[in-house]
Parts: structure tokens; sequence; C-alpha cells
């Protein structure tokens, strides 16, 4: 029996972790997984609902980090990591990693010191803005991790041009879609539009939480501006990241919104709610990699608010188109998308409900 540690921290890892859990229990019986939650991520909406939602286990391991500035954060989980590796009987055979937050390129690192293999599951990315500091994580965890699972070709490509040998990247799908697959029906059957008082197919979803986008005041002002022209089109929800909460509260936007009747803001959500919200939305509006990648799989228009995007597949073949900061476009594109005039898009190759099959099947090869 070889071990695996499966490592999450923030929410998007949840997503992407109860899929290849599953595929592990299907494809991989000679592999023993065992969940390591650094706490990056704790509050009950951030965190306990996505495990009872998507069906994940109760960590066997949590490592209680908490919040904290980057370099504080990342220390903290690479000291708590690497205490709990080497302690742990056995140790495990490999480390799988996922997505790009604080929590990846921690137990990456501190793993590989170790002798510990690493695989990252969402290799490849790059948006090519070292602003972002996803793109900081995205870069270091590829270049020691020594099995590269990726989402889609673009990611083939960068690990190609990085000089990563073509033996340690498979090309598997997307993993955060068999999760959107599996839930899909269930998520319908909430009737979220409903109990937020919107028409289905009639309303809009805003999420926003890059720093790049919420911590300078000027920006956030304008796009708390646009949102509320868009809502003179259509009602807009907007379920608020606690990073949001607080950048708004400190700018003085909160009341605008709050005042305005057709924006239904609520407290971050949980994944069957959210996406029973996305399924049914008319447009998309978001900051989020991963709601880039859910609105392609569900056909529906995505405006990005970002000027670079790690997932370019989303905009080449999909339904988002990368707005940045210019309003003018993205007052434009609104009018494009309700006069139904925007691009359909399709759903890449290799989104199909079956990547967590595939990572398995990749796992339990390297592992032998
Ligand atoms: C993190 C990830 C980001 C991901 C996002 C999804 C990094 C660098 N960033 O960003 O890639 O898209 O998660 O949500 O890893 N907070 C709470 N409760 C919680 C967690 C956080 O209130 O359960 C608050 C804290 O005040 C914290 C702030 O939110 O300081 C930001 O949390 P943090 O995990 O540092 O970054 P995110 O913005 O969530």
């Amino acid at each position: 029996m070889k071990t695996l540690a499966c490592v999450v921290g923030a929410r998007p890892n949840f997503v992407k972790m109860a899929p290849v859990l599953a595929g592990l229990r299907e494809m991989a019986p000679g592999v023993r997984p065992l969940l390591v939650h650094t706490g990056q991520h704790y509050d009950e909406a951030m965190s306990d609902r996505f495990f009872e939602q998507l069906g994940l286990p109760a960590p066997d391991v949590h490592l209680e980090v908490g919040s904290g500035r980057h370099g504080e954060q990342t220390a903290r989980i690479l000291e708590r990591y690497e205490s709990w590796l080497l302690e742990a009987a056995p140790r495990p055979d490999a480390t799988l990693v996922v997505g790009d937050v604080n929590s990846t390129v921690a137990c990456a690192l501190a793993s590989v010191k170790l002798g510990v293999p690493v695989i990252h599951v969402e290799a490849g990315l790059r948006s090519f803005d070292r602003t972002m500091p996803e793109e900081i994580n995205r870069v270091l965890t590829d270049a020691i991790s020594d099995l590269l699972l990726v989402s889609e070709p673009s990611g083939v490509e960068n690990l190609k041009r990085e000089g990563r040998p073509e033996s340690a990247v498979r090309l598997v799908g997307n993993v955060m879609i068999d999760a959107l697959t599996l839930q899909l029906q269930a998520a319908r059957e909430l009737h979220q539009p409903a109990r937020l008082d919107v028409e289905p197919g009639g309303y809009a979803v805003w999420t926003l939480h890059r720093p790049s986008n919420v911590d300078d005041p000027a920006a956030l002002e304008q796009s708390v501006k646009a949102m509320r022209r868009t809502a003179e089109r259509l009602p807009v929800v907007f379920p608020v990241h606690p990073r949001t909460e607080r950048a708004l509260r400190a700018a003085g936007l909160e009341p605008a919104l709050a005042g305005d009747p057709r924006v239904v803001m609520t407290e971050p959500l949980g994944y069957l709610e959210f996406l029973s919200l996305t399924c049914q939305a008319r447009l998309i509006v978001t900051d989020s990699g991963g709601l880039q990648e859910e609105s392609t799989a569900l056909g529906i228009p995505c405006l990005t608010l970002r000027d670079t995007t790690e997932r370019p597949i989303t905009v080449e073949e999909g339904t988002s188109t990368l707005v940045g900061n210019n309003w003018t476009l993205f007052d434009r594109l609104v009018e494009d998308i309700l006069e139904r005039r925007y691009k359909k898009g399709q759903c890449p190759r290799l989104w199909d409900g079956r990547a967590g099959r595939r990572v398995a099947a990749e796992v339990a090869e390297f592992l032998g």
C-alpha cells in the first residue's frame, strides 16, 4: 500500500480535491490517501460547508494555520507541514497538491526538501503577471513538482517552455468540472434563485476578491459603479468574500450597495448554493479563476475583470472575455449579452467529468 498526502487549504482546493479522492477510490485501490487541511480557510462558510457538500471526508490532519501576511502564512504552513511529515509513520510516498494558493506552494516545498515527491494537479497555468500572488505560487510549485497534471493545452506548452521534462507532464483535463458535473442536478434542485427572489435566467452573478481589484479603493469604486449600472438592466447577486467585505467597509462603499434594491448582497455561499445560482444566471462577472472555467463549462457568458488569465482556453474556446478595467467595453458586452449577440463558446476537451479518474490513474502509475 502506498500513502499519498493530499493537501487542501483554501476554498477552490476543496472543490478540486473531491473528484481526485473519488477517482483514487475507484481507480487506485493500492493508494491510501491522507487528507491534510492546512487551515488557510477556516470559517464555516469558507471551509466546513464545502467539506459537507462535496462529500469530502474529515481531514486526517489539520494544521490550523489561519490567516496572515503572505510570507507569514506560507512560512507557517511550510513549518507545520514539514513537522507533520517528519513525524508521520509511515512517511507518505508522495504529496499531492492542487491549484495555486499559498498552501499549494508551501506544502510542495516542505515535501520536496524531505525527498517526498510532489504531484501537482492543475499544473502549467500561467497568467505571466508576476504581481499576482498565485502566479508566483504556480511557477514555484511546478518547478519542484515531479508529476505535472495539466487541465488545458496551454499548460503543457508553458511547462515545455520552462524546460520541465515532457515525461513528467500529462494533460488530464479539469477536475473542477468533475465536481460541477456531479453536483449540477442537486444544485438545480436547491432553487437558489427563488430563495434570493430573482428569476431563473434573469439575473447576473458578481464575484470579486483579487487583491488587485479590491485592495485599491479607486478600483473597487469603479467596480461598484459598474455593478450598479448593470443592476439597472437586471438584478445582480453579489456573494461577498470576507476580504471584499472588509475593503468595501473601509472604502465607505457598502451603504451605496446595501441601499440598492437591485443588488442582492449575500454572505459567501456554499458550493451547491453558488452553483445553483451560476447555472441559471444570464451573466457572470468575476475575477475568479475557477468561475471563468465553470461559466465556460455551463455555457454562461462571463465578463472577467482582469487584464490577463492563466486559463486562456476560457477566452479562446469558452464564454469568457477579459475586460480588465475597460468599463466602456464592459457596458457594451453587457448589452450584447442581453441582446443575445454574445459568443456562445464550447466546453473544452477533457472537461468531461472524468478528470479525477485520469488523475488517479496517473498517480497510481507514478507511485508504482
Ligand atoms: C485565497 C487564495 C486565492 C483564492 C482564494 C479563494 C492565496 C494567495 N490566495 O485568497 O488564490 O482564489 O483564496 O477564496 O492563497 N478570511 C476569513 N475567513 C476565512 C479565510 C479568510 O475571514 O475562512 C479572511 C481573512 O481576513 C484573510 C482574508 O480573508 O486575511 C484573505 O484570506 P486568504 O486566504 O489570505 O486569501 P484569499 O483572498 O481568500
